[in-house]
């Protein structure tokens, strides 16, 4: 389709009605040029398609679809392959439902267990959130169906969500919250980027040319359309003009009238609604022209997938040696979610599952009692429930506690006020621990909680929302069909205290300052060498690995070159697992602040008893990078890093050193306030001021034949460089015998000019 051509014959009230939806889900028709509407769909871990009437957060029923595990689960998996094959079932699905977009994945980072929506993200770390998007991106639209990345950008709390604006200096947004985005762009070109509600340093993200423009277009090459978030638009020729090419959902025809207005009054230049309308035709057409209504949707079979998918997302936090468990034994399954799954979060990406397969279906045949313990919905537990469950716990050999947190605890649309459980999982988990040492936790949440109970149970498995056939993937895990292979893509701390945001998350009325920097995570607490329940990376396995054998291919490279590191991974036990092998990079000395490592590769290898195999990962500049204010701009500083391998952030077993060296000179700005400490790092410079240098020192440090014996024991030579190094060059003035202005002029041009 010659979508330009289109364009040009469109009026200019079609064009502005094309830039909107024409209700919740459709885009809208040009019935006299024969452009036909198509439909988008949440999203992400499965298809939320509702009919025309619906409302979009969820209290319409949608089409019987199938909930596969949401990303909280999928990123623990730290398994490309895996979330590709499961964007490709989503994307066949939506072939078959004629969907031409699915609105996801969600990509925001995990910034503080207390946001609602946790559970629809993947990761606090970016590098990690980045990949995952990018392999699931790719296997939705190999199928020819778009993707809409979302939410557009630093969209880390529910609270006041379409109204808060996110605070955050451009390094922090360039380290944490835009890298998934980015590496997305660059690596999967998603059709569809959707802004999210919030504003940025003032700005709402729908009206945000710098944001829509400028990076995601201009620096990143992103070539689909950008849509709103339902409802984010405030100022519509403002969003025009700054790159949202769709509002959804429809405005009821104001927002278009507003634009007409706008291009007529000579407010908004008729080209951009121009390329808005190309940008939305080019992916209605690359649908339209892609269709295949005919492709098959398996149900069933997305059901096992979704079952295998699960299987390799739980994650083993503790294991005192009683998983697996013998199909032999007695064991008493307690808790509501053993029966009745918590599988999914609640809002938008909430799918109405055409099945589930509870633990306790996947378990009849094994000798398996059940205990309800608590009522989820009612977030109580009687005293009667509690002593079924402790008589339950003491008939059995081993009892497994489903507990986590109820529906209403965690949505879209409000943030957790605390991360603890409830408090009647606690007391059932407490009892039924005395009751019967051999006790399991099994736990559905999508964000971190507190665990008081830790040290009374034997074992704790992290099922996360895992999707509609959890229980399967549990059961195989228990009884050790499948053995565990996720690790934590977020930090587990102690206490919400122990956030690096805890003071400031919320913010303070509309103001959300993101006050802790780059500092998210594992980045804060391994700086902080602080104590945490479960660390980033954290994931046991039924067997052992070991990592050995670490190389890399240089010991000195330039910013410019790239740098493999391979390392040996063997499989130590006596059962086939998979290790996940996670790179981390640390700046051993950085004139800005810095995390002590940062993950910048993983691999996750699958490996029989005995078996070793070698794995590489190639890094370049960005694994070294930080963004550096002053060029606006990557940025490596000259020096060495440490290149750590292991299997946590908490875990490293080897380490190299690389030295890399820069080949960017940055700008010089010195002035007569710059100080000599910030000079003396610029050798170039050093050499333009080494005789005032070396005036000074005598000055200051009398050593010569003629300084007295009392002069040279009051200041040692040492003594007074450690002084001058923060006195600001106009001292010179002062200390530096007889610089005149004029001087200290020339010294400075000199200076900058080194
Ligand atoms: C959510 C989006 C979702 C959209 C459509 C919004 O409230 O923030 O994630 O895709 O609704 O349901």
């Amino acid at each position: 389709m010659d979508v330009k051509a289109l364009v040009s014959q469109m009026t200019l009230e079609e064009k502005a009605g094309l830039c909107s939806g024409l209700d919740f889900w459709h885009t809208k028709p040009v019935q006299r040029l024969g452009v036909p509407s198509t439909m988008v769909s949440d999203g992400p871990h499965g298809l939320r398609k509702q009919d025309q009437e619906a409302d979009h957060l969820g209290v319409n029923d949608s089409i019987k679809a199938v909930c596969m595990p949401a990303a909280c689960a999928t990123a623990a998996s730290f398994d490309r392959e895996l979330i590709r094959r499961m964007g490709e079932a989503i994307g066949d699905s939506c072939q078959h439902e004629e969907l031409s977009v699915v609105l996801g994945p969600a990509v925001n980072i995990k910034r503080s267990p207390l946001c609602g929506r946790n559970f629809e993200y993947f990761s606090e770390d970016p590098y990690l959130a980045g990949e995952m998007a990018a392999s699931y991106i790719n296997g939705v639209q190999s199928r020819n169906v778009g993707t809409s990345i979302k939410h557009f950008a630093a969209n880390s709390q529910e609270h006041r969500r379409m109204s808060s604006s996110s605070n955050a200096d451009e390094r922090t947004l360039r380290e944490i919250y835009f890298p998934a985005f980015e590496t997305s762009v660059k690596k999967a070109q998603p059709w569809t980027v959707m802004c999210s509600y919030n504003r940025i340093n003032g700005v709402y993200a729908s009206e945000n040319p710098w944001l829509l423009t400028e990076v995601l277009r201009n620096e990143w090459g992103f070539e689909g359309y950008v849509m709103s978030d339902w409802g984010a638009v405030s100022d519509r020729v403002a969003g025009v003009a700054a790159g949202l090419d769709l509002e959804m959902p429809s405005s009821g025809g104001v927002n278009d009238r507003k634009i007409v207005e706008a291009v007529r009054s000579g407010k908004l230049d008729e080209a951009k609604v121009d390329l808005a309308c190309e940008r939305i035709l080019n992916i209605v057409y690359r649908y339209l022209e892609n269709a295949k209504p005919e492709t098959p949707w398996d149900k069933e079979a997305d059901h096992l997938l979704s079952a295998k998918i699960a299987s390799e997302c739980m994650v083993l936090l503790k294991n005192n040696g009683l998983l697996p468990l013998s199909k032999e034994d007695d064991v008493a399954f307690i808790g509501e979610f053993a029966a009745k799954p918590r599988f999914q979060g609640g809002g938008s990406s909430h799918i109405n599952s055409f099945k589930t397969t509870s633990a306790l279906e996947a378990a009849k045949d094994l000798k398996v009692t059940y205990a309800q313990g608590y009522s989820a919905g009612l977030d109580c537990a009687t005293d009667e429930q509690i002593a079924e469950a402790v008589e339950a716990a003491k008939k059995a050999k081993v009892a497994v506690v489903f507990a986590g947190l109820p529906d209403s605890y965690e949505s879209e649309g409000y943030d957790r006020t605390h991360m603890r459980m409830p408090e009647c999982q606690n007391r059932l988990i407490e009892a039924v621990a005395a009751a019967n040492p051999n006790t399991v936790v099994v736990l559905h949440n999508g964000s971190p909680v507190e665990m008081p109970w830790i040290d009374k149970v034997g074992a704790v498995l992290e099922a996360y929302l895992g999707g509609q056939a959890v229980g399967i993937a549990t059961v195989q895990i228990l009884f050790g069909d499948v053995n565990p292979s996720g690790h934590l893509p977020e930090t587990f701390p102690r206490k919400l205290a122990d956030n690096p945001s805890y003071l400031f998350y919320g913010g303070e009325g509309d103001k959300a300052d993101y006050r802790e920097g780059v500092f998210v995570g594992y980045r804060y607490y391994d700086k902080k060498e602080m104590d945490v329940l479960f660390p980033f990376g954290h994931g046991l396995s039924y067997t052992t690995f070991a990592y050995s054998d670490l190389r890399l291919s240089a010991s000195e490279i330039t910013d410019k070159d790239t740098l493999t590191v391979t390392v040996t991974v063997t499989n130590t036990g006596s059962r086939e697992g998979k290790t996940v092998v996670q790179l981390y990079v640390g700046d051993d000395k950085s004139t800005v602040l810095r995390p002590v490592r940062e993950l910048k590769g993983f691999e996750k290898v699958a490996l029989e008893p005995g078996e070793s195999k070698e794995v590489s990962f190639t890094l370049d500049k960005r694994s070294f990078a930080y963004w550096n204010e002053q060029i606006h701009d990557w940025h490596v500083e000259t020096g060495d890093f440490t290149i750590q391998v292991g299997q946590s952030s908490r875990d490293i077993s080897l380490t190299g050193t690389v030295t890399v060296k820069s080949t960017v000179e940055l700008p010089r700005h010195y002035t007569a306030d710059s100080i000599f400490m910030d000079i003396l790092t610029d050798p170039k410079a050093v050499q333009a001021l080494q005789p005032l240098l070396d005036a000074i020192r005598q000055t200051l440090a009398p050593s010569g034949d003629d300084a007295t014996e009392a002069a040279k024991d009051a200041v040692s030579e040492d003594m007074s460089m450690a002084m001058l190094q923060y006195m600001p060059l106009r001292g010179v003035m002062s200390f530096g015998g007889s610089v005149t202005p004029e001087a200290l002029q020339a010294l400075l041009d000199s200076l900058n000019n080194a």
